[in-house]
């Protein structure tokens, strides 16, 4: 029995282990994006993060089309502003959408989720999509600091697979902003 189990053991971990590996929130994943003459062959997903309060910051992540999602860094991707949706950056500048100028999406063949899977969070909540149950969206520095870290780790409990400790080809993470706070005289 004793040997039984501990050949069982590393099985069963080794089962959980991928699982989690590559859970994904299947309810966030977009399988149609109207607008786009063909769906994209990577996989995206939208949705909310739990910031800190009442608050909830709208998060889009498009996963990397030429490298395996499972090895790809991790790119975190803030318009600066303050204020300015991150769909702006997503639709506009590095995604893998740009609206053309009938306002249908076209594929951007320079976007960034070529080598990483992207992820664009709108924040602080009252841009875009990202909004607080009871309608404050009075902030701060410190609260925003604080609310996007918050956001972040909710971002990695409903995507173990970009938590670096749990897999066996760890993700990295990067982030890509423009300015949070303007410098004197910019
Ligand atoms: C917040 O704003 C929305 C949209 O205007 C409204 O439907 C909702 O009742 C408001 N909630 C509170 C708590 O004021
Ligand atoms: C930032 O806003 C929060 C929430 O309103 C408040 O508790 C905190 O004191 C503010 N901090 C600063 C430095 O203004």
């Amino acid at each position: 029995m004793a040997r039984l189990d501990s050949m069982l053991l590393p099985l069963l971990l080794a089962a959980v282990g991928s699982l989690t590996c590559h859970a994904a929130p299947a309810e966030d994943q977009v399988m149609i994006l109207p607008g786009l003459k063909q769906q994209p062959a990577f996989k995206h997903y939208s949705g909310y993060l739990k910031a800190g309060g009442d608050r909830h910051l709208h998060y889009w992540l498009v996963e990397s089309s030429k490298a395996d999602p499972t090895k790809a860094p991790l790119v975190l991707w803030f318009n600066g502003g303050p204020g300015c949706s991150s769909l702006e950056g997503l639709l506009r500048e590095n995604g893998p959408f740009r609206v053309n100028d009938m306002a249908w999406l076209e594929m951007n063949p320079y976007a960034w989720n070529r080598d990483a899977n992207v992820l664009y969070i709108e924040a602080p909540a009252g841009v875009g999509f990202s909004y607080s149950e009871s309608n404050v969206t009075k902030t701060n520095d410190t609260q925003v600091a604080e609310d996007n870290y918050l956001a972040l780790k909710s971002f990695l409990e409903k995507f173990p697979s970009t938590r670096a400790e749990r897999c066996t080809s760890p993700a990295r993470a990067t982030v890509a902003s423009t300015c949070l706070l303007w410098p004197p005289g910019s």
